[in-house]
């Protein structure tokens, strides 16, 4: 991306990334959930995060509805305003990696292109796609939030499954089966691949 200010010059850490991660003990990276509405996103991000925490790891958990209260108040559902919405949380995570944090996201992330957009701002290893995959037979009928029938019934518009699209990740580094697994088997699933990974203490 262009910048729009000019004067503005990457002011380099007195602590660096590596000597942050040292001290936590562990590597810091984006773990991104991806998924429709209600397959289990912030649930799962959420029980990962716990056992994360159990274990000592610095991290914190990044979530749709949450940062759009502050950080993307000032965006909707529109292509335009989701891309955005993404962008940000990427950048953001991205920070959050650089103070040896573990960053757990949990958005729908749609599009294709803008989940590779946040893999590219990465080194390598760095950027683990956790794909929550589970039918929008079974969101729907959970319909937690009461949205889905909400969109159905044409109140809200571009509702992700319905009336805009979901983009299916390609080769997620972990897949998830939310509509088949329980959330503790899920939750193991995901921590076995980050050891497996080196990316988290044995
Ligand atoms: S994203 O597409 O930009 O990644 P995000 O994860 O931030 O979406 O927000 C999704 C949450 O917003 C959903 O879980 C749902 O509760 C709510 N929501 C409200 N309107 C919509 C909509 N049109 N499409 C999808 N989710 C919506």
């Amino acid at each position: 991306m262009t910048l729009k200010s000019e004067n503005v010059v990457w002011h380099v850490h007195a602590v660096s990334r590596e000597e942050r991660e040292r001290r936590n003990g562990h590597r810091s990276f984006i773990l991104w959930f991806t998924g429709l509405s209600g397959a289990g996103k912030s649930t799962l991000a959420n029980a990962v995060e716990s056992d994360l925490y159990r274990l000592g790891c610095a991290s914190f958990v990044f979530d749709g509805d949450n940062v759009r209260h502050g950080l993307c108040s000032d965006l909707g559902f529109s292509e335009e305003d989701r891309k955005e919405n993404i962008r940000r949380i990427g950048e953001m995570a991205k920070l959050f990696t650089e103070a040896g944090t573990i960053a757990l996201t949990a958005f729908i992330s749609p599009f294709r292109e803008e989940r590779q957009r946040v893999r590219d701002l990465m080194p390598e290893g760095e950027f683990i796609e956790v794909y929550c995959k589970c039918s929008l037979e079974v969101c729907e009928e959970r319909d937690v939030k009461g949205l889905y029938a909400k969109a159905r019934a044409g109140i809200i518009k571009n509702y992700t499954g319905i009336s805009s699209p979901y983009e299916e990740p390609e080769k997620p580094e972990i897949e998830v089966p939310t509509d088949q697994l329980s959330l503790e088997d899920s939750t193991a699933l995901v921590l076995d691949n980050l050891r497996e990974r080196g990316l988290i203490p044995r």
